[in-house]
């Protein structure tokens, strides 16, 4: 099971295992693909070619971030010149590629690869074909590579990422293959991509109705009888009886949903405090046979949105106290290992933090089963930018917004059309089917500060909505509006489009929005981090809460500040030191304070602790090992910004070395810079066996940490 706890000062999470419990698929194959890729810095010529000489290319695993650690690591990426400029934090662009040789043995079988997302414009070639091109970097996307791949045989997949359209955004976005991949194998006759939904038409503490839509495909070449077996099983690893869902004949090439239902009585919800997780396990038999299973997580839960009582769960109110993030994680960029998500989702629910709005982009699955199995509730936000660019940046997503998405998308149809569609429609049509069966998804946000005319945005918004209410009826939609009563939207259509009332920075607004004809829910979607914030959230019932601009420092978002490289709004540093504004929003949001530790003056020593107690080979676990310049006593030295020099004995890796300034400094290699008095080694196991890491720093007493490599699974 999943645990954690919340420990002042040193360590903010024990190694808790992030696999659970699930009832785990076996009829289909679900293999990792994260491991044995081969990467090339820049273009180069016939990369998709299967015979390419490639063993002088890098191996590594992905996630992986190349324009956090540029061209020649450890030498630093940041460069004054950089076309990202400021705004992405003067990080290098342009194009490189991966590659993967595969095998496969079970012929016969559909073969898909399912990219959790790729930055950006991804080419993606398997053996020398060119399966698609997905342009937005933050959606997941899954190709069928059945007629491209050989049994038996080697296989090559190439993917070229390509960044070179700057400035790429208003803020850091990184490059490469920064989330996980995967290969699925399925019979011919399977569960279509995202075609096992959950809803819950029922949630109260005494009985629920869990509702489950199966969605097959039968790709095969004759028509098949087709049932399914949907199996239910509680927190606690209780299962309940099998239900069925009553037989369809499915012909070659179409699709059929299967609908069941199971009452649950005494329900354990899903909640902030107890985040109980339910799982599902819907098993397809053709002919009698079962060929095909497709399984998930979901929560029992009762979220409300009304204009005179706010926000509820389970009938009890609550408020987003929230804070928005960016998806960088500094010295690892956007490739972001699950524990290095876990530990920021801790150190944030120790502030006070319950809820999350993923500016300006959607996030990753591995960040929303954090969120399910940790108890947050998140605003999961489409788009940064709709048709007009946000300012000079114009690499953002506005070129590929309204124009038309080029087959294959690598996403389910779009609900309500036949023929082509623009790339947003597809883009939100994977985000919702996607992400629905989440019980932490509080709201969808259509967009942040759009920059159309409200006669450009309507139809656009009237869209998207449609396509949420096709996919998820019942999860509300709101945006975080720039200047609604200027821009038209309070008195215009948007005001009855958005269920939920939202805009950025002007509270005033917001409770004008709410109040008209027919009143709805309010949300600060972005605020400055001032505790008086809360006041308005406090004195109006139908506001739901806010989100602070923001939770954490993030790099980019600072042009023509060189050497500066990224932004310091959040309540934390980079890395997660509390700045005081955070210790001031533990009272208001009610959190057990905490106080910020003991300085010192005259630095003496280094000291070295380690967050967690082991480390695995996993390429999504991640040890942060922080040293502290610190005096005679033990206290820090916060003025100190000695460099720190670390070193690693045993089967470990240091991934990257941080510390929570923004200053343009290499984030690989073996010394950072201390930023008021600490910095951290990233490390991960290589191997199973102990671990030290030591760290000095100038004519100070080198200190060091054990910790236990271990192999697989984290
Ligand atoms: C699943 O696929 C992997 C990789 O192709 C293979 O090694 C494994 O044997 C497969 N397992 C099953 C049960 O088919
Ligand atoms: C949620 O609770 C409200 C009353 O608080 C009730 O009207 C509604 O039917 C409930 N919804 C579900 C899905 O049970
Ligand atoms: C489909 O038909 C072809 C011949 O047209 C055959 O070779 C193939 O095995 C069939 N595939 C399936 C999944 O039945
Ligand atoms: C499909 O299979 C079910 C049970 O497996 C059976 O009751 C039904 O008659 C079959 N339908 C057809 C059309 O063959």
């Amino acid at each position: 099971m999943f645990s954690f706890r919340v420990v002042t000062c040193l360590s903010y999470f024990v190694a808790a295992s992030l696999q659970f419990a699930a009832t785990a698929a076996q009829l289909r194959n679900t293999t990792d693909f994260n491991t044995g890729w081969l990467f090339h810095y820049g273009d180069a010529a016939d990369a998709q070619s299967k015979l390419l000489p490639d063993s002088s290319w890098r191996s590594l695993s992905v996630p992986h971030d190349w324009a956090i650690e540029g061209p020649n690591p450890p030498a630093s990426p940041f460069d004054s010149k950089a076309p990202s400029a400021g705004y992405g934090g003067y990080h290098p662009s342009g194009i490189a590629w991966y590659r993967k040789h595969f095998t496969l043995s079970d012929s016969g079988r559909k073969v898909y690869i399912e990219f959790d997302g790729v930055m950006q414009d991804a080419s993606v070639y398997v053996n020398e074909q060119l399966i698609g091109m997905h342009p937005y970097g933050y959606t997941s996307f899954r190709y069928d590579i059945s007629e491209a791949v050989s049994f038996g045989g080697d296989n090559v997949v190439a993917v070229k990422t390509d960044t070179s359209r700057q400035p790429g955004e208003r803020f850091y976005k990184g490059a490469g293959i920064y989330r996980d991949v995967r290969i699925i194998t399925t019979n011919p006759v399977h569960v279509d991509q995202y075609g096992l939904y959950v809803n819950t038409p029922l949630a109260t503490s005494s009985a629920a109705t869990v509702r489950a839509q199966t969605t097959v495909i039968n790709s095969g070449n004759k028509t098949v009888n087709v049932t399914i077996r949907g199996v239910l099983s509680s927190p606690d690893g209780t299962v309940f009886t099998p239900v069925a869902a009553s037989a369809q004949n499915i012909a070659a090439g179409s699709r059929a949903t299967f609908t069941f239902e199971i009452s649950v009585t005494n329900p354990k919800l899903w909640d902030l405090t107890t985040p109980n997780l339910y799982s599902l396990m819907s098993t397809v038999s053709a002919d009698g046979t079962p060929i095909d299973d497709e399984s998930t997580t979901l929560g029992i839960r009762n979220l409300t949105f009304s204009a005179s009582t706010g926000m509820s769960l389970n009938g009890k109110s609550v408020k987003f106290q929230g804070v928005c993030l960016h998806q960088d994680y500094h010295g690892l960029g956007m490739a972001a290992p699950k524990r290095a998500m876990q530990r920021r989702l801790t150190q944030l629910k120790a502030l006070g933090v319950n809820s999350i709005r993923t500016s300006h982009d959607p996030p990753s699955p591995a960040f929303l089963d954090l969120t399910d199995r940790m108890g947050f509730l998140v605003l999961n936000e489409f788009f940064d930018v709709w048709t007009s660019h946000k300012y000079s940046d114009v690499g953002d997503y506005a070129t590929y917004f309204n124009t038309v998405a080029k087959a294959p998308t690598g996403t389910p149809p779009v609900p309500g059309s036949s023929g082509p569609v623009p790339w947003y429609q597809v883009d939100v049509t994977s985000v919702v089917s996607r992400d629905r069966n989440h019980p932490s998804i509080a709201l969808y946000s259509t967009g942040n500060e759009i920059h159309d005319s409200i006669a450009t945005r309507t139809p656009l918004l009237k869209r998207m909505k449609e396509i949420v209410n096709a996919l998820d009826p019942g999860r509300l939609v709101t945006q975080a509006l720039l200047r609604p009563a200027t821009n038209g939207d309070i008195s215009g259509a948007t005001r009855t489009l958005v269920d939920v009332f939202g805009a950025n920075y002007r509270e005033a607004e917001v409770l004008d929005g709410m109040k008209t004809s027919p009143a709805r829910a309010g949300l600060l979607t972005e605020e400055t981090t001032g505790t008086n914030q809360w006041d308005a959230v406090r004195a109006n019932a139908g506001l739901t809460g806010l989100f602070l601009w923001t939770g954490v420092d993030h790099l980019g978002e600072v042009n023509g500040k060189w050497p500066t490289i990224g932004a310091v709004p959040g309540i934390m540093d980079a890395v997660g030191g509390v700045k005081p504004i955070g210790y001031a929003w533990q009272k208001v949001w009610g959190a057990p304070v905490t106080a910020p530790p003991a300085t010192g003056s005259t630095a003496s020593k280094v000291i070295v602790t380690a967050e967690a107690s082991s480390v695995s080979t996993d390429v999504n676990d991640v040890a942060y090992i922080k040293a502290s310049i610190s005096d005679v006593t033990g206290k820090f030295v916060a003025s100190s910004s000695s460099p720190i020099t670390f070193s690693i004995s045993g089967p470990g890796t240091i991934v990257a070395v941080d510390s929570g300034s923004q200053d343009a400094e290499s984030f690989r290699g073996n010394t950072r810079k201390a930023y008021q008095g600490v910095a951290y080694a990233l490390v991960r196991a290589t191997g199973e066996g102990a671990i030290i890491v030591k760290a000095s720093a100038g004519g100070l007493a080198e200190g060091s940490v054990g910790l236990g490599g271990r192999e697989g699974g984290m």
